[in-house]
């Protein structure tokens, strides 16, 4: 909406305060991190994890002396964590007690495409279902879960629905050290300490809250050993906040992606982290430090256009405290695993977002598009072939950023291209989300290994919901006559 600036502007300003917490609002601050609550298995039997999740309004006492109506995963935010091991069967009996339609969609896992929870296989209100599939034994990560119905995702997800979800490999090289789990959410409350709907601005830019909440806390306090060599696992599970995040004083090493480890550690000062992505970082802790503590900061991004002058600082989101004994500090291991790149593409896809904006009234008036349309339940937009590789070419015709996400698959980036140059990831990895920023272009490779429907979409959540997804359409290799 570049060239909308000044009706965006004004489209801010009857926002209101959204990104300042009413004076007599404050969450507490500084309490110890606590891990997240584990969804429990059901069943003793081995290689099987089964349980049960009910979607409904919860009322939580996030303020002190007040009751927030949220929607929670079995009362819980975040939602519980799920942790199996690879190559697990999962089975997980689902209940909707929301006013609105639902499903949960298994964020980066491989599962089938009627298992995965898409805007085709809405549960009603009062309804249920059982979410049933395997995963491969050699696939694991960090994922997560969350609602994905047609037009209320994004209101579903910042009323609180979302949780972790981690596969664990039985030959992890790096299970000898600690490990914590740090699910990054945005909560907005208004003066009665109740989640307030999108303003037009929100659906524009993204909601951006006025909490940055880490397990449901807010600015929580991360005990670390000094010396200690600490696995760290992190969401983005904010409808629309980019996280550049930053640990001054700590060296940070990048072991593992939103699709499991990569082949080494990879040494950085700071890690973008776009909505929907997770990565898993190595934190190397001094032995001492000025007051006993680091920052965790998520540092300032501007995504395109969109500058507020809260996203032109550089936010706290915890302490890390040294804490305990000094460590031996362990060495740092020297090889993760191998990722063989996928083979050479023989076919190619071409994905532009845009946004096209004529006079805006209502959310629906944003056009937020995929290829030049809106979002339609009933088109298939793509077509690919199971076990065929495919060159994507993710192209951002916008003034913002927007972070790409394809459901059943991870894919490898190839390239980023910026200003006419072309420039290959530090390393290989595994995504399922990858930002596009403004005026980039990604290149990746992609092979889908399930016939069925899937979507893609851009993982601002508002984005998705007014109209920026398409349907793909993966059909079965032609059986050789
Ligand atoms: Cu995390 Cu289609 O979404
Ligand atoms: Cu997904
Ligand atoms: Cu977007």
């Amino acid at each position: 909406f570049g060239m909308e600036m000044d009706h965006h502007a004004k489209l801010v300003i009857k926002g209101g305060n959204a990104f300042v917490p009413p004076a007599n609002i404050r969450l507490p601050v500084g309490q110890p991190l606590r891990a997240l609550p584990r969804l429990a298995n059901q069943t003793k039997e081995a290689g099987v994890f089964k349980a049960k999740l009910v979607a409904a309004p919860a009322t939580l006492e996030l303020v002190r002396g007040h009751k927030t109506q949220a929607w929670a995963y079995n009362g819980q935010l975040p939602g519980p964590a799920i942790e199996i091991a690879a190559g697990s069967r999962v089975e997980i009996e689902f209940e909707n007690h929301l006013p609105q339609a639902t499903t949960v969609h298994w964020h980066g896992l491989p599962v089938p495409a009627d298992q995965d929870g898409s805007p085709h296989d809405a549960v009603q209100p009062g309804g249920s279902r059982l979410y049933q599939f395997t995963l491969p034994a050699d696939f694991s990560g960090t994922f997560w879960y969350h609602p994905h119905p047609h037009d209320d995702t994004a209101e579903q997800v910042f009323r609180g629905l979302a949780g972790a979800f981690v596969v664990r490999d039985p030959k992890d090289p790096l299970a000898h050290l600690p490990e914590q789990w740090l699910l990054i959410s945005d909560l907005r409350l208004d003066k009665s300490a109740q989640i307030p709907a999108n303003t037009l601005a929100d659906w524009a830019d993204g909601r951006e809250g006025q909490f940055v909440l880490i397990n449901g806390q807010w600015r929580p306090a991360v005990a670390m050993a000094p010396g200690s060599l600490n696995r760290i696992r992190i969401w983005n599970a904010c409808s629309a906040r980019y996280l550049r995040l930053a640990l001054p004083g700590a060296r940070l090493f990048v072991v593992g992606t939103d699709g499991g480890l990569i082949a080494a550690p990879y040494e950085v000062r700071e890690w973008l982290l776009a909505p929907a992505q997770r990565v898993e970082l190595l934190i190397e802790m001094p032995m001492a430090a000025k007051g006993n503590k680091l920052t965790l900061l998520a540092e300032p991004y501007k995504r395109g256009r969109m500058a507020t002058p809260e996203q032109k600082r550089a936010l706290p989101l915890a302490d890390v405290v040294l804490t305990g004994e000094k460590v031996a500090t362990p060495a740092m291991p020297e090889k993760l695993r191998e990722i063989p790149p996928l083979p050479e593409p023989t076919s190619s896809k071409r994905i532009v977002f845009s946004e096209e904006m004529g006079e805006v009234r209502s959310p629906k008036d944003f056009g937020f598009l995929i290829n030049s349309k809106r979002y339609e339940h009933d088109r298939i937009d793509f077509v690919s072939v199971v076990g065929e590789t495919e060159l994507w070419e993710v192209i951002n015709g916008s003034n913002m950023d927007h972070p790409f996400h394809l459901h059943g698959v991870q894919f490898q980036v190839v390239a980023t291209v910026r200003q006419g140059d072309a420039i290959s990831p530090p390393f290989l990895s595994w995504q399922d989300t990858i930002n596009v920023a403004h005026a980039e272009r990604v290149r990746l490779k992609v092979r889908q290994d399930h016939p069925g429907l899937r979507m893609l979409h851009c993982h601002i959540l508002e984005h998705e919901s007014l109209g920026m997804m398409a349907n793909l359409m993966v059909n079965a290799a032609p059986t050789p006559a």
